[in-house]
């Protein structure tokens, strides 16, 4: 039975998904290793829950509940619990030894999940003690308010934990879907050719980002691409495509576009550093970045 969460990092997905586990009644421990993301995540949460109850959709009580259920904190020995979410960077050795370090001052029921987007989970789960207790589950962007939840399941992993996982995500409003380990899982896999098609068109100089944006959304898609890789973070995307290029050998077809990494480079990260392919510090924000 799951009761107490250790959610790991405290960035876009870590902070989201901390604040859902609270929200759904789990004990939910935060840790972070930057004390400044810590406090950051903090506030944040405590400004949503505040949002919530301003536009009547929980009780003041329910957002105090969900406060009191949360811990957050940068010693990794106060990381106890039933069920480990690790959203840290997007590098299999990091993701390693955290899990280690974690497996240290936990039991050997606790269960350990990784919100890799592209990672191989059975690669992460190699030198963990106890690998069949080690899966993914992947959440999407934003935590508290995307419905689906890919549990992923990798050779070794237990069956039960993968049922136990399922149930979870269902006490959490989400709906899961069990998919099996491979590069990028189904839905990053799929929606890769959304990020670099456009990509490859703005390489080219057939359109500006803002254009593409506006075809994409006039067409139906609720995010045009560039907006969507700013608020996944273009560092989070641009390892999610090396990492799927890489697991494909290198395949023509998840090749990495030379903007992503620019942006990457020049530490133009998306929303989190307030300019991407959009800058949300000028004046009337979210206008084009000037390239
Ligand atoms: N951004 C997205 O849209 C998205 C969606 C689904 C999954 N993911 C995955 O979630 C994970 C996190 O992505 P993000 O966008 O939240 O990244 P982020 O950069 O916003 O946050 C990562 C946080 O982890 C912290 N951290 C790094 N190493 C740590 C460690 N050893 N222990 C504790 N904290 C540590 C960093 O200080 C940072 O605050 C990645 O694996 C990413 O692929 C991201």
């Amino acid at each position: 039975m799951i009761r107490t969460v250790i959610i790991c990092g405290a960035g876009t997905m870590g902070s989201g998904i901390a604040e859902l586990c609270a929200r759904h009644g789990f004990h939910t421990i935060l840790y972070e290793l930057d004390p400044e993301r810590l406090s950051s995540a903090a506030t944040r949460i405590h400004q949503n829950l505040d949002a919530l109850v301003s536009k009547g959709k929980i009780s003041a009580n329910e957002a105090a509940a969900s406060i009191a259920r949360m811990v957050f904190t940068a010693d990794i020995r106060a990381c106890k619990g039933d069920l480990v979410i690790e959203a840290i960077i997007e590098k299999p050795e990091a993701k390693r030894s955290l899990f280690n370090q974690l497996a240290a001052y936990n039991g050997t029921e606790t269960i350990f999940a990784s919100n890799t987007s592209s990672l191989s989970i059975s690669r992460i789960a190699e030198s963990v003690p106890g690998p069949e207790r080690v899966c993914g589950l992947h959440f999407f962007n934003p935590a508290q308010v995307m419905k689906l939840v890919e549990v992923v399941r990798a050779p070794q992993t237990r069956a039960d934990i993968i049922s136990l996982l399922v149930e979870f995500c269902r006490q959490l409003g989400k709906e899961p879907v069990v998919c099996n380990d491979s590069p990028g899982f189904i839905v990053n896999r799929v929606a890769r050719h959304y990020y670099l098609e456009p990509l490859r068109l703005a390489e080219k100089g057939l359109c500006t980002y803002a254009q593409m944006d506006a075809l994409l959304e006039a067409a139906g898609f609720r995010m045009g691409p560039f907006r969507l890789m700013d608020l996944i973070g273009n560092d989070v995307n641009y390892a999610v495509t090396e990492s799927l290029y890489e697991a494909s050998g290198q395949s023509i077809r998840f090749r990495p576009s030379p903007i992503q990494r620019d942006k990457v480079n020049q530490g133009e990260l998306g929303r989190k550093t307030g300019k991407g392919y959009y800058d949300y510090k000028a004046e009337g924000s979210g206008s084009e970045a000037k390239k």
